[in-house]
């Protein structure tokens, strides 16, 4: 295995439906700077389009996501994480606008 890419379901205060968080990504070191991130990114949100999602989101580097169309997007955000590293993208409807919450596995919590 060279890398690897998961995507699970969010939740948006304001109810929007099929919004997916992209996260974590990771290529091993030496593999890194080939494209094979950039591949699973371009692939699994096309994956995500073809099941009917409406947009992803993600808490990621600000040099690395805008390439792929992610942008900060005002009235959406994530607590505790600062609005210039979280990022959405949607795929053709309406942005959502409140607090994005991923899936309970992905808390610290102690
Ligand atoms: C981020 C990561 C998945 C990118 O994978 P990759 O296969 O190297 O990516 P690509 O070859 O498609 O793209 C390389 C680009 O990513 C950028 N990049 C890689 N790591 C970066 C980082 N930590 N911060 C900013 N940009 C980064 C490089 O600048 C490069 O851009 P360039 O082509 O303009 O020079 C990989 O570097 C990685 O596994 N990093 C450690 C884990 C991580 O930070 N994951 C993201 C958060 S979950």
């Amino acid at each position: 295995m060279v890398g690897h890419i998961a995507f699970s379901p969010v939740t948006i205060s304001d109810g929007s439906v099929g919004w997916f968080g992209l996260g974590p990504v990771s290529v091993v070191p030496e593999y890194q700077r080939r494209g094979i991130g950039s591949a699973l990114i371009r692939e699994g949100i096309e994956r995500l389009k073809a099941l009917g999602a409406q947009g992803c989101c993600l808490v990621g580097h600000r040099e690395y996501y805008p390439r792929f169309g992610f942008k900060n997007v005002a009235g959406l955000s994530h607590a505790g994480v600062p609005a210039e590293v979280f990022f959405a993208l949607s795929f053709g409807g309406r942005m959502p606008q409140g607090a994005v919450e991923f899936h309970e596995g992905f808390g610290a919590k102690g």
